[in-house]
């Protein structure tokens, strides 16, 4: 996730491409740049790594830089880490630099999104005499773009065409060609971008906060198509490179529900971008229908050797531990253990060259999680840290990284990096079943499938969210809650009591269910909400049964299930069901539902969602 502005009118560009990127930083903050031109003139592109204020500074706020037509970007790293070279735009030339100052280039471009076959098309250019100096896909796409716009010489939107054809992955680009000094054109496929328009100017965005201050007159370019703007103008083009008419809607939203995308909260956004974080995720690690760990660096020949995983996080990232456990204990035999990154230190656990060590870790700078790591490096592990921030430091020192495509992550309690982290773990469990001879071809192909299945499952289990909105306004007042379930159903309920008390301050619990008997079942007293995950067939009598013991003690019940398996209805009060899949990825359905009863639990207490009390987003201190 990154973000994109451009802006070609009769001002000067970098102060508004500035202005827009601010508004877009919740996109991305690693690195940014822009690249501006002033009729004629070369394009000046300038660079600065960190967040936004560096590239302002940079250009004494823009007043630098002078030109009229421009293009900007915040980046958010997916390929290559957050550095000068790698941040955007990218020019087609071959310099030997970052790219920075006045470029010579044909083309120079920011982009949007993930480019999948871009090591093939890299080499492609290569045999071309095309030279490469960052390690983005983004320079592929720039360096292609000007190869067709080379080799057939008709214009830029032929060229960009011809790029859409060839080009795997998801993308909103926006390119300014050298000899068309104040136009800018733009492409669009599964990444947004909107086109603004205003007397004598045109704006493009990632998103609509970006322009809301110049105009509220936008086209929403639709995929595989092409954008061309030049002062006051805005043509569309299809693939094939015929104009089409889109239509001019007018934008209503005020600009901090814009930043929002039209939700009330960023917690309620990324619950619902957890389709495309798991897609995504899940997409980086699949090629030929077979999972490929390489960018990793984790081979085969090392799951097959390996004695024992140990897995070690904090808070939420610990849960998904917790249920990455029971998948790959099932699925391939090994052993896995579990550890508290702060406890870490004060074990003595025995590993050697055969363990694995895997340190989960969204924001990928949590001091607990990074002692750990350094311990387990310490004492001779093989070390894997499961990111989302690329650079960070826990990715930077471990042996070997396996990113998360979540992209930023603004609200305090994390929902969509805990679902790419899920997906990231099953991956892992699946490709050691088939290493290791637990699954057969059949099954590995089928678990894939299944896999893949879970985006359009999750969107599902959202379209439900009204009954959960529902029952939170009945609950919002209880005292105390509880979550229980076995085996899997454990790991979620720990996450769905989280998810409960860190944004609503109702104290929660999670427990085993078989447990609850010794001992906290004294806590139980009339109305105590009591809420059983039972998803996982052969334990759903015996938590039902522990639910029931609950119920005679006055509780009130809900019970999350599988779509299908009606039975649980009769025992409990409020029933929530999720689509079916293969119970080992059941957690990425499961925990839905409960991110949205956290959610709703706590709008409806009238607190502050995003940024609850005494938490940061990330800890980084022991
Ligand atoms: C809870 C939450 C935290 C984090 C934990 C680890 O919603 O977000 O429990 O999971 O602080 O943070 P990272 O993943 O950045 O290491």
């Amino acid at each position: 996730m990154c973000g994109i502005v451009g802006y070609t009118g009769e001002k000067q560009a970098a102060p508004i491409l500035l202005d827009g990127l601010k508004r877009l930083e919740y996109r991305g903050y690693d690195s940014a740049g822009l690249a501006v031109r002033d009729g004629r003139a070369l394009a000046e592109v300038v660079k600065a790594t960190g967040k936004l204020y560096h590239l302002a500074d940079k250009t004494d706020m823009g007043r630098s830089l002078p030109g009229t037509c421009g293009i900007g970007h915040t980046r958010w790293a997916t390929h290559g880490d957050p550095s000068l070279v790698n941040a955007h735009p990218h020019v087609s030339g071959n310099c030997s630099g970052s790219g920075s100052g006045k470029v010579e280039s044909d083309v120079v471009g920011v982009h949007n999104g993930i480019i999948e076959n871009y090591g093939e098309l890299k080499e492609k250019l290569m045999r071309h005499g095309y030279r490469f100096y960052s390690d983005t896909d983004t320079e592929v796409v720039v360096k292609l773009v000007d190869y067709y716009y080379k080799k057939y010489k008709i214009g830029p939107v032929d060229a960009i065409t011809r790029t859409m054809v060839r080009v795997r992955g998801s993308y909103a680009l926006a390119l300014m060609f050298k000899d068309y000094p104040d136009e800018i054109f733009a492409a669009r496929k599964d990444s947004p971008l909107i086109i603004g328009t205003a007397e004598n100017a045109a704006f493009l965005a990632s998103d609509v906060p970006a322009i809301l201050k110049y105009t509220r007159s936008v086209y929403y370019i639709g995929n595989l198509q092409v954008a061309r703007l030049s002062p006051g103008s805005v043509k569309c083009y299809d693939l094939n490179g015929d104009e089409i008419t889109l239509p001019l809607t007018e934008i209503t939203w005020d600009a901090e529900a814009a930043e929002k995308g039209g939700y009330e909260h960023f917690m309620l956004k990324e619950i619902h971008e957890q389709p495309a974080a798991v897609r995504d995720t899940l997409n980086s690690l699949v090629r030929n229908g077979k999972i490929d760990l390489t960018s990793s660096g984790i081979t085969d020949d090392m799951l097959l050797s390996l004695s024992q995983i140990i897995i070690t996080a904090c808070g939420s990232a610990w849960h998904v531990g917790m249920a990455a456990q029971y998948v790959i204990e099932d699925m391939a035999g090994v052993p896995v253990r579990v550890e508290l990154a702060s406890e870490f230190r004060y074990r003595s656990l025995p590993m050697d060259r055969s363990t694995l060590v895997i340190v989960i870790s969204q924001s990928g700078e949590t001091a607990d999680s990074l002692a750990a790591l350094r311990l387990a490096k310490e004492k001779g592990a093989e070390t894997l840290a499961v990111v989302n921030v690329v650079g960070s430091t826990i990715a930077r020192e471990a042996d070997h990284v396996l990113y998360t495509l979540a992209g930023p992550e603004i609200a305090v309690a994390t929902t969509k990096a805990y679902s790419a982290q899920l997906i990231a773990l099953d991956a892992l469990a699946v490709q050691m079943a088939m290493v290791k001879g637990t699954a057969s071809a059949e099954q590995y192909g089928h678990l894939i499938e299944e896999m893949a299945s879970i985006p359009e499952k999750i969107a599902r289990v959202l379209e439900d969210k009204e009954r959960l909105q529902w029952f939170s306004s009945k609950i919002a007042n209880a005292h105390d809650i509880f979550f229980i379930g076995r085996g899997l159903d454990y790991a979620i309920s720990l996450e769905g009591s989280l998810k409960m008390k860190e944004i609503s301050y109702i104290h929660s619990e999670a427990y085993a269910a078989g447990e609850l008997k010794h001992g906290t079942i004294s806590l139980i007293e009339k109305n105590t909400l009591v809420i059983g995950v039972l998803t996982q067939s052969r334990m759903i009598e015996k938590t039902v049964s522990n639910m029931a013991e609950c119920k005679s003690r006055g509780a009130y019940l809900m019970g999350i299930t599988t779509n299908g398996d009606f039975s649980v209805e009769d025992s409990v009060n409020f029933t929530v069901y999720i689509p079916r899949t293969d119970e080992h990825f059941v957690s990425s359905l499961a925990v839905v539902p409960l991110q949205l009863l956290g959610y709703y639990t706590s709008v409806n207490r009238g607190l502050d969602v995003d940024k609850p009390r005494n938490l940061a987003k990330s800890v980084t201190v022991e």
